[in-house]
């Protein structure tokens, strides 16, 4: 027997409210999948690429005939995919060309402190903009009251060392107090870290190893986002005690930014690699066709072998690797990924249209990877966690964030075992490190836990006894719920690695 996001009878979206477009909004399927560009190096040497990208303001046709505008990585969202090739080490250098600070953390990754883009390490605007009254509360400048803040001008460049294991992980704005504001506005793109072990499967690749961003927004009439502090009609509304309310979530779905987009696929198969870059929500995800998917990875990296699985529970941040085979259709069949948990406009995702036969050489083997599981028993220290709401706080162990606090001290490369319960749903997300879902409520953890994580979902009122395995870089680092606006009203705490 074990629990899991699906089976533990709650609803993980329970509580939050969805905001509703008032654009018009275009058919199901009318758009085309888009795929974000693969950013290519500016510069090679023997052990590293360097890469620029440029964080700005521009527009996007989301929808047909009105200009959404968003802020982006080189003006894009999602922005430009990184790769990161097997023994490579990437050097990003990002100017903030936006009107606020920016902070870039990559999720998922072993990183050095300071490039991990802790919430007070600033890239400061490399313009001075004057009021911008699109987003009154969003000019502010970065709050002082860190005394480690570390504030750059205008670029920084961040180093990602090779990551240990072939992952999905993707990078998003980290700035405190306003993170679920600036991923709401496009601040959010891939980083694919490849290995040898990897490239040697014989796993789809190319144009048939797609990313897949999956977000919610709604839209106002101008086809601007909706996001409540910028919206005085939600800063308003009764029972809304803070602008965020408990997560913000919109109804419309957006794959790779496009609405409810169509993908025209070969009768072969493919390695989707999913993300859930929403702000709040929590999906369940199918195939209309009931074929389910074969789950190869997660959020770091290859399974141990692959599972087959009916549906895909997906809370903020989390990756599922999954490969579809669609030589069990005909041409012209058309397959819709579906959303459980959503209902009308939130329940239906994207749609796969069979455009043509293909030869086919990739499979599945039956061996992924090696995935040693923790043994619990090495952990050097066991903690306890409480996610909690406190009135219109949101506070881990009693705290909301304090960037002066340091909520546990923890030796570079042990494990150890934390407790963590909460009273509502969180995603529970490490910095730095790397986890295995030990047990929830005392039962075996179930099927979406497989493999090494790095956000874990608990839901309301469960306690999930986690293994976490720290990396060797030293210094202080977040722990967090990814639930952005719970973040930014104040859950997540400092460790540090000593
Ligand atoms: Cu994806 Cu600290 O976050
Ligand atoms: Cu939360």
């Amino acid at each position: 027997h074990h629990n899991d996001n699906t089976q533990s009878g709650n609803d993980p979206n329970s509580g939050i409210k969805t905001l509703t477009s008032e654009a018009p909004l275009p058919a199901q399927f009318s758009a085309t999948l888009p795929i974000p560009k693969q950013l290519q190096p500016t510069r090679q040497t023997s052990d590293t690429d360097y890469y620029d990208i440029v964080q700005s303001a521009a527009t996007a046709e989301i929808l047909p005939g009105l200009k959404t505008p968003i802020w982006g990585y080189n003006g894009t969202f999602p922005g430009p995919t990184i790769v990161q090739n097997p023994g490579r080490n990437v050097v990003v250098t990002h100017r903030n060309n936006l009107p606020v600070p920016t902070v870039v953390h990559l999720h998922g990754g072993a990183i050095p402190h300071d490039s991990d883009g802790y919430p007070t390490d600033f890239v400061l605007p490399a313009a001075s903009y004057g009021d911008f009254p699109a987003m009154p509360a969003m000019g502010d400048m970065p709050a002082m009251t860190d005394p480690q803040a570390v504030v750059t001008r205008q670029t920084r460049d961040y180093t990602y060392p090779t990551p240990p294991r072939a992952a999905t992980l993707w990078y998003h704005d980290h700035r405190m107090d306003f993170t679920g504001a600036s991923v709401h506005r496009g601040l959010a793109g891939f980083h694919l870290a490849h290995d040898a072990e990897e490239q040697e499967l014989p796993l789809p690749q190319g144009s048939r190893d797609v990313p897949l961003m999956i977000v919610d927004r709604a839209f106002a009439a101008d086809g601007s986002f909706r996001y409540p502090a910028l919206d005085p009609a939600m800063r308003s509304t009764p029972g809304v005690d803070r602008d965020a309310g408990n997560g913000v979530m919109g109804d419309v779905i957006l794959v790779n930014g496009a609405p409810w987009p169509a993908m025209k696929v070969d009768a072969a198969r493919y390695r989707f690699r999913i993300l859930n870059a929403s702000n709040a929500r929590t999906y369940q995800l199918a195939l209309d066709d009931s074929t389910g998917f074969t789950q190869i990875g997660t959020d770091q990296g290859l399974l141990a072998a692959p599972q087959q699985l009916d549906a895909i529970a997906l809370s903020p941040a989390q990756r599922f690797d999954v490969v579809i085979d669609f030589s069990r259709h005909r041409v012209g069949d058309r397959i819709t990924l579906t959303n459980q948990l959503g209902s009308d406009s939130t329940g239906v995702v994207m749609r796969f249209e069979v455009a043509r036969t293909a030869t086919d050489t990739s499979s599945v083997p039956a061996t992924l990877s090696t995935v040693d599981p923790i043994d619990p028993s090495s952990s050097v220290a066991t903690r306890t966690m409480t996610f909690h709401r406190a009135g219109t706080d949101w506070e881990i162990n009693g705290r909301v964030f304090d960037p002066t606090y340091s909520e546990a001290d923890v030796r570079a490369g042990s494990t150890e075992v934390w407790t963590v319960t909460s009273d509502f749903h969180h995603p529970f997300h490490v910095h730095n490190a790397t986890m295995q879902v030990v047990s929830r409520d005392g039962q075996d953890p179930g099927p979406y836990d497989r493999g090494w994580k790095d956000t874990v979902f608990l839901n309301k009122g469960e306690k999930v006894r986690i293994a976490i395995r720290f990396s060797d870089y030293k210094g202080r680092y977040v722990f967090h719920c990814h639930n952005l606006e719970h973040e930014d009203m104040g859950m997540m705490a400092n460790f540090t690695i000593n």
